[in-house]
C-alpha cells in the first residue's frame, strides 16, 4: 500500500507517482459501452479508440441519423463490436426506444460505461452569438441547456436501471460526462471570455459538473464511479480548427484515464490525464493553491 503524500491526502486522490497499474487497466470498460453523439467528433473518435485497444464485447454508438452518419457505419464494418443505436437526447421518446433497444440487444447482460459525450457549442465567437453576455437569445440558451443538460440527466436516467445491474453484479460501472474547463468557475476563465464568449455554454457544462457531483453521491452506493472530464480543446465541428489539440492528442489519453478510474475519484472533475479540475467542487484554500500549482505546471487550460 503506497504512503499518501500531502497532497494525496488532501485532494483524496491517488499519489500517481507510485501508482501500480489496476486490474481495470486490463479492458477497464467492461464489456458494454454506450456512448452518445458518437457519429462525428470525439465520439466518434471514442468509438474507434475503444474498439481497437479495449477488447469489449459491445460498443452502442448512439447517434441522431444513423443513416447519414457515414464514417460510424465504416468503423461498423471493421468492428463488429459496434451497435448503431439512434437517440436524440432531446426526444424523450427517442431515448426511451434505445434504451429499449438496448436491453434487447444485451439480453441478460449489463451496460458497463455510459458516456455522456453528445453536445453542443454554437456559433463559436463574436458578441452576437446568441451565448454572450450582451446579447443573449434565449432560443439559443434554451438549446444549449436541452441538449447539453437536459438531455444528458434523461439520457442517464434511462440508461441508469442497466449500470445499476452491472454494478450489482460486482462488474465495472462508469458514468461518465462530457465536462468542460470553460464550466469552471473557480478557474475564472469567464472573466476574459464574457465579451466575445459563449456564456451559456460555460453555464451548461457547469451545470453538468454539479449534477455529476450530486449524482455520484447518490450513485456511490450502488458501486457506480461517476466523473467529468474536460477532453482538452480539440479539432472538432464544435473545437474548430483552431483548437488546440487533435483527436489523437485527446482520446487516447482520456479513454486510458476512463480505464483506469477508481472508486477514489467518484464525483470529480478532471482533464484528460486525471489532473484534478476540482475546484467548482470544492472549494478551500489549499485546493486553489494546489491547482495553481498544477497550471503552472501543464497545459489543462484547453
Ligand atoms: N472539442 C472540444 O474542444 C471540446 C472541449 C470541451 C468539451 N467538449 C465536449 O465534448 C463533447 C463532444 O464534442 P465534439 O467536439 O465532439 O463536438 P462535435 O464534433 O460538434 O460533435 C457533437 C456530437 O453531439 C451530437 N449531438 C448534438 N445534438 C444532439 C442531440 N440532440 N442528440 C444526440 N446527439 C447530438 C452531434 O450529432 P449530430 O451530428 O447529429 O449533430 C455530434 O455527434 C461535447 O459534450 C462537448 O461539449 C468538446
Amino acid at each position: 500500500m503506497q504512503k499518501p503524500t500531502i497532497f494525496s491526502k488532501i485532494l483524496n486522490c491517488p499519489d500517481k507517482k507510485n501508482e501500480k497499474n489496476s486490474v481495470a487497466d486490463i479492458n477497464g470498460f467492461g464489456n458494454n459501452v454506450l456512448i452518445t453523439g458518437a457519429n462525428r467528433g470525439l465520439g466518434l473518435n471514442m468509438v474507434e479508440e475503444i474498439a481497437k485497444n479495449y477488447g469489449v464485447k459491445r460498443i452502442f454508438a448512439c447517434c441522431r441519423d444513423p443513416d447519414k452518419a457515414k464514417d460510424l457505419v465504416s468503423l461498423n464494418l471493421k468492428y463488429k463490436v459496434i451497435h448503431l443505436i439512434k437517440l436524440d437526447v432531446q426526444n424523450d421518446k427517442s431515448i426511451e426506444v434505445a434504451a429499449e433497444e438496448v436491453k434487447k440487444i444485451l439480453v441478460n447482460e449489463n451496460l458497463n460505461v455510459l458516456i455522456n459525450n453528445a453536445g453542443i457549442f454554437e456559433d463559436t465567437f463574436g458578441e452576437r452569438t446568441g451565448g454572450s453576455f450582451y446579447f443573449p437569445q434565449r432560443d439559443y440558451w434554451a438549446r444549449h441547456f436541452d441538449i447539453n443538460v437536459n438531455g444528458l440527466a434523461m439520457v442517464t436516467a434511462a440508461f441508469l436501471p442497466l449500470l445499476q445491474q452491472s454494478a450489482k453484479a460486482g462488474e465495472r460501472a462508469l458514468l461518465i460526462n462530457m465536462s468542460s474547463t470553460l464550466a469552471s468557475i473557480s478557474l475564472g476563465r469567464i472573466a476574459d471570455f464574457l465579451k466575445n464568449g459563449n456564456v451559456a455554454y460555460s453555464m451548461t457544462k457547469a451545470a453538468v459538473n454539479s449534477y455529476t457531483h450530486l449524482v455520484s453521491k447518490y450513485l456511490e452506493k450502488d458501486g457506480i464511479i461517476t466523473t467529468c472530464f474536460c477532453p482538452g480543446w480539440v479539432k472538432t465541428d464544435l473545437g474548430t480548427e483552431v483548437a488546440e489539440l487533435t483527436v489523437d492528442q485527446s482520446i487516447p489519453p482520456l479513454m486510458k484515464t476512463i480505464s483506469n478510474l477508481k472508486k477514489e475519484q467518484n464525483g470529480n472533475y478532471m482533464n484528460r490525464f486525471d489532473l484534478y479540475l476540482f475546484l467548482d467542487i470544492l472549494s478551500i484554500n489549499t485546493h486553489f493553491r494546489h491547482c495553481d500549482r498544477l497550471l503552472t505546471h501543464s497545459n489543462i487550460m484547453t
